[in-house]
């Protein structure tokens, strides 16, 4: 038995000869006291039934989807063939384990199994790429000798591998548990009339993937969001934020949070005097005044209360740029500064992909480019570490 508590494990099992080592997969489960309830599509039982993972999980399978279901720990699809991963990938919902798929909020480890071929199919990259973005954990597939007697990547990963991952995944899983994470994202818009605004291109990716990776930690996520291009994430609490004044009104209302990202682009000026209707265009030159807008992360440094983490974000150019992250970490009391080089088009502002330094006061990390999803996990690995005060 582990020392942890035992936990619930959901095990989709799909249509693959990998079927049978989903088995000791069971087995490595149980034998540390977990609670594994089975997931079989049908043409997983065509190649092991039913009745073998019943008695090994010692639990029946699943073959409705019951609400207790969604209060698993993990769903773990090992092996997830080819056809289960693009329906997952379409959020179809043909049978108990693609249904629970779309139902379950929790975290999810994957390991594919299929043809070389298969797998270097753009169709399947297509699908992979956006199981990943959304959050799913992927085990291989390994490079080897595939059932066809072919060379190349489609072997399922070795029960071991996927099982030291699967406890990985849960000990992240409750990393946050009873932790308060407020996160802000997106950009706030700062109106001059009825219609116009000054604004920023901050999309509110990196701030979205850090409320959804907080929740998926067992965190108590509140996500304040300023004008985001993104849909906000399923099961969060969102409150909406469009100005800085909104902003800075809402986030000081929850200063006493755990953890606070402040990954939202807050307007540094607004119009002095914005006009209530929507002005008439003229010949004359327009000149607005702006007046400075509170600094939010400031103003929660000042208040900062001992073991709580406040992580600034710093959209700057170049090594001059990340010194002055450093000043940033400094001046505004944070503990952490995510600097991140907006003179690159590809990363940063708006795109998918980013490419940060993590600055504290006991070092600095680089976070080689990746999907904003996975620096997310970065910045939330360090909170954690943070957190623990390792
Ligand atoms: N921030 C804030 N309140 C503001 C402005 C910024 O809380 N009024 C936060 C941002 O959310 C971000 C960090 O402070 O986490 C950015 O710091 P800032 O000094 O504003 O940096 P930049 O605006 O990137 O840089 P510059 O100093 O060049 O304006």
């Amino acid at each position: 038995m582990t020392e942890e508590p035992a936990k619930k494990i959901l095990l989709g099992v799909t249509g693959s000869i990998a079927a049978y080592k989903a088995c000791e997969l069971v087995r490595l489960f149980v034998k540390d006291g977990h609670e594994v309830t089975p997931l079989l599509t049908h043409d997983a039982e065509r190649f092991v039934t039913a009745h073998t993972f019943e008695a090994l999980a010692r639990r029946e399978a699943a073959r409705e989807l019951f609400p207790h279901l969604m209060e698993a720990d993990l769903l773990v699809l090992a092996p997830l063939s080819a056809n289960t991963l693009a329906k997952l990938a379409q959020g179809l919902a043909d049978n108990v384990l693609t249904q629970t798929m779309l139902a379950y909020r929790g975290p999810v480890v994957a390991a594919p199994a299929m043809n070389a071929r298969m797998w270097d199919h753009p169709a399947t990259k297509e699908n992979t790429a956006r199981l990943r973005e959304r959050g799913v954990e992927l085990v291989g597939p390994e490079t080897g000798e595939l059932a066809e007697g072919e060379l190349g990547p489609g072997r399922m990963s070795e029960p071991n591998e996927i099982y030291a991952r699967c406890l990985a995944a849960l000990a992240r899983g409750s990393e946050l548990r009873e932790k308060r994470v407020l996160v802000t994202a997106g950009g706030t818009r700062e109106p001059l009339d009825s219609v116009r605004f000054i604004g920023n291109r901050s999309s509110g990716k990196m701030g979205v993937a850090l409320a959804e990776e907080a929740a998926r930690r067992g965190a108590e996520v509140t996500l304040l969001y300023a004008n985001g291009s993104v849909p906000p994430p399923a099961g969060i609490e969102v409150v909406a934020t469009p100005t800085a004044a909104d902003l800075a009104r809402e986030t000081l209302a929850r200063a006493d949070a755990d953890v606070v990202l402040m990954a939202a682009a807050v307007a540094d000026y607004r119009p002095s005097e914005p006009i209530s209707g929507k002005r008439p265009k003229e010949r004359e030159p327009w000149t607005v005044t702006l007046d400075p807008t509170d600094d939010i992360l400031a103003e929660l440094g000042r208040r900062r209360t001992d073991g709580q983490i406040l992580v600034g974000f710093a959209a700057d150019e170049g090594e001059r740029g990340l010194e002055r992250a450093r000043e940033k970490l400094a001046a505004k009391r944070g503990t952490l500064f995510v600097f991140n080089d907006v003179s690159q088009d590809d990363i940063g502002f708006d795109a998918n992909q980013n490419e940060v330094v993590l600055v504290s006061s006991t070092g600095e990390r680089k976070i080689a480019k990746r999907d904003k999803r996975e620096v997310a996990v970065a910045i939330l690995d360090e909170v954690a570490t943070l957190l623990r005060g390792d």
